[in-house]
């Protein structure tokens, strides 16, 4: 249930070892909703790996899972999977690039939310042979590209592009999902020029 009362998301207490290396211990914060909070710490401090708890990713469950509760909205809730978190309206856009080098921007930020129309043959045999409606796909990825006030050609692709403009690739995609609530950036600006990261940051 959503209310204004509680916070968009707490994070009580939260430890996490890999294989007994202690990495964090009692993290405790609260995030509201429209707030923007930036974690800092040395590398290795544990940044990437909180947000990977978060973000319900393999790794953490893989090694153990994790200490603590995390509340979104006043609920607990445990994201075995980053499906789960998405479903929850949390995106991240991670340390590493996700993207496909050989699809376009625009393929990219719509990947398995493409838009899709009926033609004659989907008529008869179903949905599953629809045609791509590249308009509306435009449509889209312009609409999350223009929310960050950078202009990268949405028609290129990945692999052409320099490497910030693969990093506002990524940051489209999360902002043109609907349920988005909550967006995790780990390290946005660290392959961003300060010009790039200027703009990201006023957007
Ligand atoms: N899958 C893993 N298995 C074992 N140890 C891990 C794993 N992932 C992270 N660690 C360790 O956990 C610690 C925290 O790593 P993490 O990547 O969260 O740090 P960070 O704060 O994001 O650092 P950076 O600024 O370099 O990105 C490090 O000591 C790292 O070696
Ligand atoms: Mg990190």
């Amino acid at each position: 249930m959503t209310n204004n009362v509680n916070p968009l998301l707490q994070m009580q207490n939260i430890k996490k070892d890999f294989f007994g290396n202690q990495v964090l211990t009692d993290i405790n914060f609260t995030l509201g909703e429209g707030e923007v909070l930036g974690l800092c710490g040395e590398n290795g401090a544990g940044k990437s790996t909180l947000m990977k708890i978060l973000f319900g990713m393999d790794v953490i469950r893989e090694t153990g899972g994790y200490g603590g509760d995390i509340l979104i909205d006043g609920q607990k809730v445990e994201f075995n999977t980053p499906f789960d978190a998405l479903e929850a309206g949390i995106g991240m856009v991670h340390q590493e690039f996700s993207l496909i080098p050989g699809f376009s921007a625009t393929e990219n930020i719509l990947l398995n939310r493409e838009p899709c129309k009926k033609n004659i043959v989907s008529e008869v045999f179903g949905d599953r042979l629809n045609t791509l409606d590249y308009k509306e796909m435009d449509r889209r990825s312009s609409a999350a590209i223009e929310k960050m006030g950078v202009a990268i050609d949405a028609n290129m692709v990945i692999s052409d592009m320099p490497v910030g403009h693969k990093q506002f690739t990524e940051i489209a995609r999360e902002l043109s999902k609907d349920q988005l609530k909550l967006l995790i950036l780990d390290e946005p600006t660290a392959v961003l020029t300060e010009k790039e990261a200027e703009a990201l940051l006023e957007s």
